[in-house]
């Protein structure tokens, strides 16, 4: 067996897995095992209530519809607003696991190629170590952009605009529409949809730089370095 060719290479093929699984299972797991897994209720910030708050006065009547009126206290206001945000966080992640939005668009800036210029802040992580990550959504190809650094790039009806007809903001796209998150038309996004746009703001609302795309969409067209956002 030693001396033919595929013995050869059935022996290196069972060192390579050995080799893969060492570094890519056991030594990640070893390395993070102690940093607690945040739950979605730990995952709600600022960035993200204010781009909820703006869905509600964007589409009033819908948001209306799917989650009710606030309190007016604003205490309590502000415990219904993490909750619902929480409960759009899961459904949205759901959503985007089923319609297979991962086909086309990863979550995760690699350290290569400069993709720090065009997309942010380079992946770590401890982005990974909560309960919306699980499994990761690290993605399998790019057809579309990354979306790790995705929130606060776009308006809320901006998406809802891309989602129920892409072609409408972006000349040729590929991208599918999906006129099943809407009651009929673009400004009546539903459950799924205010759902979906909420976690697509999420991504990247944790970091510091957030909106990481303020300054970044304007620097290519006006010729200016990316220095600051980019350097982190
Ligand atoms: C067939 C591949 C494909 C699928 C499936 C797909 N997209 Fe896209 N997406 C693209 C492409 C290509 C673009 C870039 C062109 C455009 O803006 O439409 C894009 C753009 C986007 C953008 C805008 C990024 C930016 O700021 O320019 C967002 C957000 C987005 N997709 C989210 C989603 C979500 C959420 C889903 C699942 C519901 C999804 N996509 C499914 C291909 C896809």
């Amino acid at each position: 067996m030693f001396e033919s060719k595929s013995g050869v290479f059935f022996i290196a093929g069972l060192a390579f897995f050995g080799f893969a699984f060492l570094s890519n299972a056991l030594v990640p797991a070893m390395m993070y095992r102690d940093l607690p897994e945040k739950k979605v209720e730990e995952l709600v910030n600022p960035n993200l209530r204010y781009q909820f708050e703006d869905l509600a006065q964007r589409f009033p009547e819908s948001f209306k519809k799917v989650y009710g009126e606030p309190p007016t206290d604003s205490a309590e206001a502000s415990k219904w607003y993490d909750a619902k945000i929480t409960d759009a966080l899961r459904l949205g992640r759901k959503v985007y696991v089923g319609e297979a939005c991962w086909h086309c668009h990863s979550q995760f800036v690699r350290p290569v190629s400069n993709e720090d210029l065009r997309w942010g802040p380079v992946s770590t992580s401890e982005e990974y170590q909560n309960e919306l990550q699980r499994p990761v959504m690290f993605g399998t190809r790019r057809v579309g952009p990354d979306l790790s650094r995705e929130g606060g790039r776009r308006s809320n009806d901006w998406h809802a605009v891309h989602f129920f007809k892409p072609t409408d903001l972006s000349e040729g796209s590929p991208m599918p529409q999906y006129p099943w998150f809407f009651d009929g038309s673009a400004d009546k996004p539903n459950e799924r949809g205010l759902a979906l746009i909420t976690y697509v703001q999420w991504l990247g609302s944790w970091l510091e730089s957030y909106p990481y795309y303020e300054d970044y969409i304007e620097s290519p067209v006006a010729g200016i370095t990316l220095e600051g956002d980019a350097a982190e």
